[in-house]
């Protein structure tokens, strides 16, 4: 459906831009820090670098944050490390640590930029890993514990929190971001226990931020993409159903509705990969309600039914990752829309799909807390970056906000990925996401010079405005 006129953006959208910690700070064994599972990774994918250094930001917090004030942000997201708070997971806290983010915090507020904390973004201290990780119940423990430390500490000064960052992308893909140690389909029992425990982990969370604060807000952030049937064939339509519960609603009905989806659970119990599920888990999960749905979107998915014993084809991954899975689905070329020099499908369209979905099905305000292009970038002879591909994105991402709140839906506000260069999970610092360049390539630290990339003005001239500028 098409309008007239679209509505402007609400007087108090939250604009903003997000990073996360293991991809931007560095200092991955600084003032105390703990090794987490992204520092302990051993394998990365070929000619990438590591995250010792990443983007510095550790190291360049005031002129960072100087930045994001010129950029005009009136939120910043981004992920405290569990392992500067408590280098092990759960034994001393680490003052250091903890007056760091005070930092980080202050400046923010300073300049007037709302704080946007993600509690854990695929970090996993090493030491809870080694002893079992999201498996042993003592993990959710100690991430209540450590969330009771940040709420303690930071509670006075920010009022939105973000529990846990994608995950789904943790136990549908963590061989790939090397979130976990556990490999195959052999490993898929354990994988969806663990996804339990993080759901209990996530309640406590919850219900602890209501516990302790009149007016702070908590919410989940799940990867969300619409999925779509390969043809009008019912087959097809089923098999995108099933993997749209599975892939999506499994993660948001248990955060929002304390239920496992019904689909997702019959999946599970099919394959004997249920989780145990403790006494009082499921109480825990129907008492906790978050405030809003925090959700990261790139890119949709499109599959198709899968024949017994046919070969998974390479159509469409999921993020370059998920290409299918025996019995369940095959992904699909779809062949309407155009892919990002990594392969990722390009869908505006799609994320006014899954906002509307969302919205219908849950009745929860909404923040985009990840949205953005991963690009190849040029820093030219005339010292700048002319991503005007990236401006394209992003603009077209936007302007299905505006479709969306003409289709009644309430979304409070947009945070693109990334504030900055950082190191890509997946492919290393070639490919930038920013709206501020860093000068370093994957194996040269060179001058890690700030630079304003064209999409900063572009932004920054939006944000003035409120509204999109034209073209
Ligand atoms: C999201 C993650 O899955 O996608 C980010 O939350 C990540 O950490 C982003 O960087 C983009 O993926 P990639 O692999 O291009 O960095």
């Amino acid at each position: 459906m098409k309008y007239a006129q679209l509505p402007d953006f609400p007087a108090d959208f939250l604009w903003g831009a997000s990073t996360s910690a293991y991809q931007t700070e560095g200092a991955w064994n600084e003032d105390g820090k703990g090794p987490s599972v992204i520092d302990v990774r051993e394998e990365y994918p070929e000619g990438t670098c590591d995250y010792t250094v990443a983007t510095d930001t550790y190291h360049h917090v005031e002129e960072d944050v100087a930045l994001f004030s010129e950029l005009g942000l009136k939120t910043y997201r981004f992920s405290i490390a569990w392992t500067r708070i408590v280098p092990d997971g759960d034994g001393e806290e680490n003052p250091a640590g903890i007056a760091f983010y005070h930092r980080l915090i202050d400046e923010l507020l300073k300049y007037g930029i709302e704080p946007l904390v993600t509690m854990y973004h695929f970090d996993l201290p090493a030491a809870l890993d080694e002893k079992g990780g999201w498996g042993n119940r003592v993990t959710i423990d100690a991430f209540e514990r450590y969330a009771r430390i940040l709420f303690r500490e930071y509670g006075s000064k920010v009022k939105r929190w973000l529990t846990i960052n994608e995950q789904n992308m943790m136990i549908l893909h963590g061989d790939a971001l090397g979130t976990t140690k556990l490999r195959g389909m052999e490993a898929k029992k354990d994988l969806y226990q663990q996804n339990h425990n993080m759901f209990v982990a996530q309640a406590r969370v919850m219900i602890a931020c209501h516990e302790l604060f009149d007016d702070a807000l908590i919410g989940p952030a799940p990867n969300i993409a619409p999925v779509y049937a390969a043809t009008e064939s019912p087959e097809d339509v089923i098999a995108a159903e099933n993997w749209y519960a599975i892939r999506n609603w499994l993660y948001l009905d248990l955060a929002v509705r304390g239920e496992y989806n019904g689909i997702a659970w019959g999946y599970l119990r099919e394959r004997g990969w249920e989780p145990t599920i403790e006494e009082g888990d499921m109480d825990l999960m129907k008492a906790a309600k978050p405030d809003f749905i925090a959700f990261n979107y790139y890119n949709s998915q499109t599959v198709g039914a899968i024949a017994e014993g046919e070969a998974i084809n390479d159509g469409s991954g999921d993020q370059q990752i998920a290409w299918g899975e025996e019995g369940l689905y095959k992904a699909v070329k779809n062949t309407h829309l155009e892919h990002t020099s990594f392969g990722w499908t390009i869908d505006p369209s799609g994320f006014r799909t899954v906002m509307r979905q969302i919205w219908f099905r849950y009745q929860l305000p909404m923040i985009l807390t990840e949205n953005g292009l991963g690009e190849f970038d040029t820093l030219t002879e005339d010292g700048k970056i002319h991503d005007d591909y990236r401006i394209e994105y992003l603009a077209k991402h936007i302007e299905q906000i505006q479709y969306a709140l003409a289709d009644g839906v309430q979304m409070i506000g947009y945070c693109p990925w990334s504030a900055i260069d950082l190191v890509s999970t997946h492919q290393g610092v070639a490919k930038r996401y920013g709206f501020i360049f860093v000068d370093r390539t994957d194996d040269d630290l060179k001058s890690l010079a700030r630079i304003r990339k064209d999409s900063f003005f572009w932004y920054q001239e939006l944000i003035k405005n409120n509204a999109l500028p034209s073209a």
